[in-house]
């Protein structure tokens, strides 16, 4: 084997119209397609090495030896990895985030992704970026979108293979920004897998997964066109109809915090007023505030208003890329 270690970088991603709940939970097939835009600075860097004398994988995030759920996970990425490559070296894997450790904001799209570029680069594959998409996928699904650039679909599919993200429009395509305001920074109680597990108990999701083509419809082209208006609506709508099912599922799950409501109320007062702003909130209380460029500013600083303490601020992203060591 000649490339036995590999790096690789990848930033997280905001979804615009949301993944929540699968067809498939092994194959991690989505319920509906998802658009979303990649969060440029907001990044992980993963090192993978193969090592022939290795017993088993070592795995250390954030530059502590993991032993628990989080290994086994990643164990299981290798897996995955290693049965494509028809390899059965153990590997170290070094993960680290560039962004605040439990800021809140998701991180294993960013991290799922840079595992399986590392990961495929180190075993020796040579995999387009389909194929990549759909194998990082299999670690977590909003991965899928962080292998593409920019603002990114998620194709449901049929079949592993089909099941893939591909790029819409390429960062530059249109200077909006997410002013993230971090809520709280408590780990959530329910994560993400275990409320896709869930989403089907909802008497609300069918309706959802019923309704989500034409909101991704509306989406893309909002992007497209840089519609922004437009943009705004069909994005709280789609995040509010994730978070009704979540409310409605067995059990229910409330990711908001009250500080959450008040960021979702007055962006909605902004937007009446002229300010160019709407929300969009994941399986967390933080509120992605979505905005362009130059309004950005404003936005923080209203935030900070509504005591909001802490903010962060990303611009389109690029795609998942192999460092040179
Ligand atoms: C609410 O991709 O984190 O952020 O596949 O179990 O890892 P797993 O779930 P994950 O779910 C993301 C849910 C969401 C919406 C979205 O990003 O589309």
């Amino acid at each position: 084997m000649s490339n036995r270690k590999a790096t690789a970088v990848s930033c997280a991603n905001i979804a615009l119209i949301k993944y929540w709940g699968n067809r498939d939970e092994r194959l991690r097939l989505p319920a509906n397609a998802s658009l979303s835009m990649n969060l440029a600075g907001l990044e992980t860097r993963t090192t993978v090495a193969f090592d022939e004398g290795l017993a088993e994988d070592e795995v250390k995030i954030g530059g502590e030896a993991q032993t628990d759920r989080a290994k086994e996970r990643v164990m299981t990425h290798l897996g995955h990895i290693r049965a494509r490559a028809r390899i059965t070296w153990k590997a170290r894997v070094d993960s680290r985030n560039n962004f605040p450790a439990g800021a809140g904001i998701a991180s294993s799209a960013s991290a799922f992704a840079a595992l399986t570029l590392a990961g495929a680069k180190a075993a020796g594959l040579s995999l387009s970026e389909q194929e990549l998409s759909a194998l990082a996928r299999l670690g977590s699904g909003s991965a899928a979108r962080s292998i593409p650039a920019g603002f990114v679909e998620w194709q449901t599919g049929e079949t592993h293979a089909e099941s893939f993200a591909f790029s819409v429009a390429p960062p530059d395509h249109w200077a909006l920004v997410d002013v993230v305001a971090v809520v709280s920074k408590a780990h959530k109680a329910v994560g993400s897998t275990g409320g896709h597990a869930i989403a089907g108990t909802s008497p609300l999701q069918a309706a959802r997964v019923a309704s989500a083509p034409e909101r991704l419809r509306r989406c893309r082209e909002a992007v497209l066109s840089r519609n922004f208006y437009e943009l705004a609506e069909v994005v709280e709508a789609d995040s509010n109809i994730m978070h009704a099912v979540m409310m409605t599922s067995t059990p229910p799950l409330y990711y908001w915090e009250p500080l959450t409501l008040v960021v979702m109320k007055f962006v909605r007062e902004w937007r009446a007023e002229g300010l160019r702003v709407c929300f969009t909130i994941d399986a967390g209380p933080n509120v992605h505030c979505l905005c362009p460029v130059e309004t950005a500013p404003e936005v923080e600083r209203r935030l900070r208003d509504l005591g909001v303490m802490e903010t962060l601020t990303a611009t389109p992203g690029g795609a998942a890329r192999v460092m040179e060591e």
